[in-house]
């Protein structure tokens, strides 16, 4: 990610408050939500669910205009942040939604990045079934979330994500972390061909990416138990 881009990206939100440009760029410096763009195709319809402030959404957008974006989230004072920063921009655009409750469109890939946790695991698995089959042939889920390993920053994620649930600005049921083979099988379970990818780095962060692809030949109901 070059510096031109992050810069492009951070000034979308200059004409926001400073409570929102600041919450903004820890967001950026704290998370490495920039390492997604390259699993997510350049052009096609991308499902950003949970998309907050829109900084993946708008990353995805600014990164590749053949690609056309649109970001959900239940925070209707998030949309309205992530709405101001689309000005005369046609590849994107924010909508209020629920993850349990996807557009009636058909995507080139979803993404979803720190999200699921929020969510009852019933309704996650649900959740990543809607994805599967909203997904069009080859599609791809980029789906971001934290591994239980190493227990030091899995501790550090689940106190910072108490926090923010409890004290601070980020809406969810609760916290619901599930870990890597569960996640794994629930992406089987959904039709999905799942692929870990590591995502090491010197943040106190138990960060982890599982991408689910959608082949023609899978279905949900080969994959049932
Ligand atoms: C930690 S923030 C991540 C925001 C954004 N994806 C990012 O990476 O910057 C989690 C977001 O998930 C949203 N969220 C929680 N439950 C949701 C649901 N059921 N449907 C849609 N969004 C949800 C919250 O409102 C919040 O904006």
């Amino acid at each position: 990610m070059t510096d031109n881009i992050l810069r492009t990206l951070v000034a979308l939100y200059d004409p926001l408050p400073l409570s929102d440009r600041f919450f903004v760029r820890t967001r950026l410096f704290l998370s490495n939500l920039y390492q997604l763009e390259s699993y997510v195709p350049k052009e096609g319809r991308i499902l950003d669910i949970g998309c907050g402030h829109g900084l993946l959404s708008n990353l995805l957008a600014i990164t590749s205009p053949q690609r056309q974006v649109l970001g959900i989230d239940i925070d209707a004072k998030k949309i309205a942040a992530a709405q101001s920063t689309v000005s005369n921009r046609s590849n994107i655009q924010f909508k209020v939604g629920d993850a349990a409750v996807l557009p009636d469109t058909s995507f080139h890939a979803v993404t979803i990045a720190d999200v699921m946790y929020l969510i009852p695991p019933d309704i996650q698995r649900a959740i990543l079934t809607s994805i599967a089959c909203a997904l069009e042939p080859n599609g791809v889920l980029i789906w971001k979330t934290h591994s239980h390993r190493p227990q030091w920053k899995y501790t550090i994620t689940y106190a910072q994500e108490w926090l923010m649930t409890k004290l601070g600005p980020t809406k969810g049921a609760g916290i619901f972390f599930m870990d890597s083979e569960e996640s794994l099988q629930a992406i089987r379970n959904a039709g999905l061909d799942p692929t870990v990818v590591p995502m090491p780095s010197r943040r106190p962060y138990s960060d982890i990416l599982f991408l689910g692809c959608k082949s023609n030949k899978n279905s949900p109901s080969q994959y049932e138990s």
